[in-house]
């Protein structure tokens, strides 16, 4: 590409950088894989002070490696500097779990980041930015950054529920020997959590009911969504450590998908509850969404719900209420009333 043909640069905040996922994320997001091959991107990395060092070392690979798309790339601690003006903020830096915990042990430590950020980000992000929210408890830290974000539409939230959904496609594909690009309108509902219900009562392989194709609704029951749930788990137990190149791809992958489009594919998000599907308004839930480009995403309204799936979407909708619950003093003016 000339460089006059190049947009001019985007601003995209990373916090967490230095961690597993975030050394996994720069590098993709500098090479253009997410923003498109024509655009360039002023990077700015946040991290904690005791990230600094290791954020050095980050640095002098993105420099390493050459990225003709990279404008800028700026390291700092400040969240008003490294917020400011930006487009996309990807909200990585939080503690993960370790074998043996649930996301939700987290939530002590880690909301208390995220109450921060949205204050931050409601001073100094660009107008129309968009954030997305990777670290756990991803729908309950989301809600508390855009509580704290006063100024910001509550849709300027998303929560990361793409690498379930990828997990899911990739298990259905495994299942009915398909490629998993044939795979589509898997859904996932509520929470990123063990609660969460990944449903293929609408899916389709290769433009056919992925149901009527693998005709085994034990599986569906005693197998898929138990594997799905609990995957983040699986990857625990065998690397010792949390998914972080598959996070960071599900990541990269919204985003995209957000800024350039998906057509009409559905991808699952968890986006502020309007009421749709009977769900607890102002709660982070995972919905189907249809993402245009232009950062914008459309929430796919009124299918047709079963009692199992009915069920299934309002257990992991109570676990987000007992989540809102026990982060209420984190939300302004909701520390001692219901929300
Ligand atoms: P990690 O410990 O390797 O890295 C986290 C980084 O964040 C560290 O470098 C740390 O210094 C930094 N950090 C901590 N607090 C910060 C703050 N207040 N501001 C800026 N930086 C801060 O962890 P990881 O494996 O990269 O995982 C990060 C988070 O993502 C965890 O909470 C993990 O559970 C979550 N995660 C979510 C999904 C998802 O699907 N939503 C998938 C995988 C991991
Ligand atoms: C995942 O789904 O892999 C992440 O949320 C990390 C975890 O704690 O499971």
């Amino acid at each position: 590409t000339k460089n006059a043909d190049l947009l001019p640069p985007l601003k995209v905040a990373v916090t967490g950088a230095a961690g597993q996922i975030g050394y996994a994320l720069v590098m993709r997001i500098a090479s253009g894989e997410m923003l498109g091959k024509d655009q360039l991107i002023d990077l700015n990395l946040i991290e904690t002070e005791a990230g600094m060092s290791p954020l050095r070392g980050v640095m002098m690979e993105l420099e390493d490696g050459a990225f003709p798309l990279l404008s800028s790339v700026t390291a700092t601690s400040d969240l008003n500097k490294g917020f400011g003006d930006i487009n996309y903020a990807m909200l990585v830096g939080a503690s993960p779990r370790g074998p043996g915990m649930e996301r939700s042990d987290l939530m002590a430590a880690n909301a208390k980041i995220f109450a921060e950020q949205g204050k931050a980000l409601n001073t100094s992000a660009a107008v129309n930015a968009k954030v997305l929210v990777v670290g756990n408890p991803a729908n309950t830290n989301a809600l508390v950054a855009s509580e704290n974000a006063p100024d910001m539409w509550e849709e300027q939230f998303i929560a990361m529920t793409r690498l379930d959904q990828s997990r899911a496609q990739a298990l259905l594909a495994e299942k009915a020997g398909a490629d998993v690009k044939d795979v589509d309108r898997v859904i996932i509902w509520g929470n990123h959590s063990a609660s969460q219900y990944p449903d293929l009562s609408h899916a389709r392989i290769g433009g056919k009911w992925a149901k009527s194709i693998v005709k085994d609704d034990k599986w569906i029951k005693d197998e898929f969504i138990p594997r799905v749930q609990k995957r983040g788990a699986e990857v625990i137990s065998a690397r010792g450590a949390s998914s972080a190149a598959s996070a960071a791809s599900a990541a990269l992958d919204t985003v995209r998908d957000l800024h350039l489009g998906s057509g009409d594919a559905w991808q699952s998000n968890a986006v502020v509850s309007d009421g749709g599907y009977g769900i607890h308004k102002g709660l982070w839930y995972s919905v189907p969404t249809i993402c245009k480009g232009d950062s914008h995403f459309r929430r796919v309204q009124r299918l047709p719900i079963d009692d199992f799936s009915a069920k299934m979407m309002t257990a992991t909708e109570k676990e987000l209420i007992e989540e809102r619950d026990a982060v209420r003093h984190l939300l302004p003016g909701h520390e001692s009333k219901p929300v």
